[in-house]
């Protein structure tokens, strides 16, 4: 992988950087062009593995008109650019792997209108996700998609790799809301993808192919976002099982009977001790019978309807061995399991499960995945814990392998991921269901993708970026 990386670097020399770093002063003034080591270390990260890759010059401009005049200076002198958001990404999208320019858009942070006749929101990509969600939520309306890090994660960032969260199984993800974008091409051009309507059949649908596009084929600047009504009440309980494959099966049950929870999610045991650990949490108590648990959240306007589905649903999950069912009581203890929940990634992380895949596969087949999943920590000599939208069929399987922090060009542990990766391709599922391919999943696209597909993926990142300026190495 290091090899192809080193193949993909453009040569520029220092003079040309230089030269770069003069011009990027011009453009967005001296005080946002930072090329000291401290600045350039703190944007050589981000969430993914304990990745570190050092960009020449951090850029962070205002404007599209300063992002398209970057753009064109990047184009014209061959200099890698690397957009970046809030840095929370989880497959190295945002990772400068070629070192050049890194462009952090976090000064692009306005929410510029909500319009509610129509039940839409205007911003920049720099909004942090859940400053978004509570401004809108005081008009009495719902951005649904929620990634756990929604704290710092950006809106730019969530739609570069069309994110989801809990809220995703019932309220769909970051795609099934962005009607019109305002994008910076690598040429310089600035375009809207579309228009600012709920239907739209007018050609190619350029918005959907930026969604999830990770920051390859252009820069986002302006988004275009639909609102819904925020749903008035929600309704939390967590139900322990003592059987992971029966927890996982009681998943598919719960739609089959005709209930559609507003999130649906699997903590394996292991998972929820050590993030109770780490969080300082002892409000749900853990005895070692159990093998993981179900957080299960309706919402809707009319709590007594929501209080019976809540009690049909812990009724029919009776059937499938469940222990005893914690109700959440109030706003207090719901954040507190909501806690537990969204500090799970950084909770093992910091335990040393530092390598997290983030598997899908259709949601009635979840129970052989975790039981394949399993089996495979046996067979190459990883431990393993899993946690995630069950109720999508998205599970995070989190590894840990003594002497293998990373997964990027480690020979130890691609073959097991591999084979991880053909388990869930067997099952009818993709490799990553809301954390991109970036860096650290490409090397598994064949698994999933057929070649003449790779190849039309490969001609419309040529067409829009025709020098591989943008976002290099990314994806393939
Ligand atoms: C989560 C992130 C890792 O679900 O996607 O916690
Ligand atoms: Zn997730």
């Amino acid at each position: 992988m290091l090899k192809q990386i080193f193949m993909l670097k453009p040569v520029f020399d220092s003079q040309t950087i230089h030269a770069i770093i003069e011009a990027l002063r011009k453009i967005v003034g001296a005080d946002f062009v930072f090329v000291d080591e401290e600045n350039k270390d703190k944007y050589a990260h981000d969430e993914t593995e304990n990745l570190h890759f050092v960009p020449d010059v951090v850029v962070k401009p205002k404007t599209p008109e300063e992002i398209s005049s970057i753009m064109k200076l990047c184009n014209e002198h061959l200099i890698p650019i690397t957009p970046r958001g809030g840095g929370t990404g989880l497959s190295g999208g945002a990772l400068p792997i070629l070192g050049g320019v890194l462009l952090s858009v976090e000064r692009m942070n306005n929410i510029i209108n909500i319009d509610e006749r129509n039940l839409q929101v205007v911003c920049e990509p720099g909004v942090i996700t859940e400053v978004l969600q509570n401004a809108v939520k005081e008009k009495g309306l719902f951005y649904p998609p929620d990634p756990s890090s929604k704290g710092s994660c950006f809106i730019g960032g969530n739609i570069a790799e069309n994110s989801g969260g809990p809220k995703a199984v019932k309220y769909g993800v970051v795609k099934d809301y962005v009607l019109n974008l305002q994008v910076v091409l690598p040429n310089g051009e600035i375009i809207w993808t579309g228009a600012n309507v709920l239907k739209n059949s007018t050609g190619y649908n350029l918005t959907q192919l930026m969604v999830g596009s990770e920051g390859t084929l252009g820069i986002v600047t302006k988004i275009v976002l639909k609102l819904i009504p925020h749903p008035k009440h929600d309704l939390l309980m967590l139900v322990p099982f003592n059987d992971l494959e029966k927890a996982s099966a009681a998943v598919s049950a719960i739609f089959r009977a005709g209930f559609t929870p507003s999130a649906l999610e699997l903590v394996e045991i292991d998972a929820l001790k050590i993030v109770s650990r780490y969080v300082d949490s002892a409000v749900v108590p853990v005895t070692d019978d159990m093998a993981a648990h179900l957080i299960i959240e309706v919402d809707g306007n009319h709590l007594d309807t929501l209080m019976a589905e809540m009690e049909a649903i812990a009724t029919l999950l009776t059937e499938y061995d469940c222990g005893e069912v914690f109700f959440a009581d109030d706003a207090q203890q719901k954040a507190e399991l909501w806690k537990l929940r969204r500090r799970a990634a950084e909770a093992v992380k910091a335990e040393g499960y530092s390598i997290e895949e983030d598997t899908v596969v259709p949601r009635a087949e979840l129970p052989k995945l975790i039981k394949g999943v399993k089996q495979l920590g046996k067979e190459y000599g990883f431990d393993v814990v899993c946690y995630g939208h069950a109720g999508d069929g998205n599970l995070h399987v989190r590894i840990k392998k003594p002497g293998s922090k990373y997964s990027l060009n480690n020979q130890d542990v691609i073959p097991a991921l591999r084979a991880l990766f053909s388990l869930v391709n067997e099952l009818g599922g993709t490799i990553s269901g809301e954390h991109g391919i970036g860096v650290i999943q490409k090397e598994y696209m064949d698994i999933v993708c057929e070649p003449a597909s790779l190849e039309i993926m490969r001609g419309i990142k040529k067409c829009f970026d025709p020098n591989n300026i943008l976002n290099p190495g990314k994806i393939f």
